[in-house]
């Protein structure tokens, strides 16, 4: 399979993507908490950049049964229902609801890959479905949401571990068609004993644990915990299984 591995949205472009299967990685923490609010029984995400975007969804679609969950320096903001930590995303919260979401990174890199064949949120947390996805193509994309323009350590991992995994679990070549995914296939040899360490020792992982939120790694780094697969589908997230 031939693999593109990108560290940022920033390097991504248009024709990378158009036609092709593109992962998006936001480990810490956007990508997890999609993947946990959904198989919680949210009925969809709708992703977007920035917080006026995501008032003025929810004004017209009505509050009924709609969330709007923002994040900013990874604390909820104010007058939001949610932030952006899984543990808040239980089913008591989400079952049946209709999430609008802004985060610093994630939203914007969902937002990103249009033009794609298919666009598909992966994590450790989903790892195995995000494999099954992968193992069915020819060609993909692994898009790290990367942290405020910059590389993240954990997104960069979770790309290396999934794609480790898709050779050991299938026995199938990868030909890495850029520099990313020859470095995302060498960390993927370190990273894949213990992503929760991987986590504590990422800087956004650091800074998260220093704000409060270190109970959140451990939630992200739950390999197969939430074994689904959500997709974007006419400008909303949901539930493709
Ligand atoms: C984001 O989408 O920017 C991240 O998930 C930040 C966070 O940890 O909340």
């Amino acid at each position: 399979m031939e693999v593109r591995v990108y560290f940022t949205p920033s390097e991504l472009r248009e024709e990378a993507v158009r036609g092709r299967t593109v992962i998006v990685l936001d480990v810490l923490r956007a990508s997890t908490t999609i993947t946990t609010a959904l198989h919680n029984g949210a009925r969809g995400i709708i992703p977007v950049e920035s917080l006026e975007a995501a008032t003025e969804i929810v004004v017209k679609l009505g509050v009924e049964g709609v969330l709007l969950c923002a994040e900013r320096d990874v604390h909820q903001v104010e007058g939001c229902d949610l932030g952006n930590s899984p543990a808040e995303y239980v089913p008591e919260r989400v079952r049946g609801r209709l999430i609008v979401l802004a985060t610093t990174n994630g939203s914007g890199a969902v937002l990103s890959t249009r033009g794609a064949k298919r666009i598909v949120i992966g994590s450790y947390v989903n790892a195995g479905r995000v494999v099954e996805v992968l193992g069915k193509e020819k060609e993909a994309v692994l898009l790290c949401a990367g942290n405020n323009g910059g590389f993240a350590l954990e997104d960069a991992a979770c790309a290396g571990f999934l794609l480790r995994r898709l050779v050991d679990e299938t026995g199938q070549e990868i030909l890495p068609l850029n520099d990313g995914a020859w470095v995302a296939l060498e960390l993927g040899k370190r990273a894949t004993r213990n992503p929760l360490r991987l986590l504590r020792r990422a800087v956004h992982g650091r800074y998260l644990e220093g704000e409060g939120f270190g109970e959140d790694l451990a939630l992200c780094a739950a390999v197969d915990a939430r074994p689904i697969l959500p997709v974007l589908r006419d400008r909303m997230i949901v539930r493709s299984d």
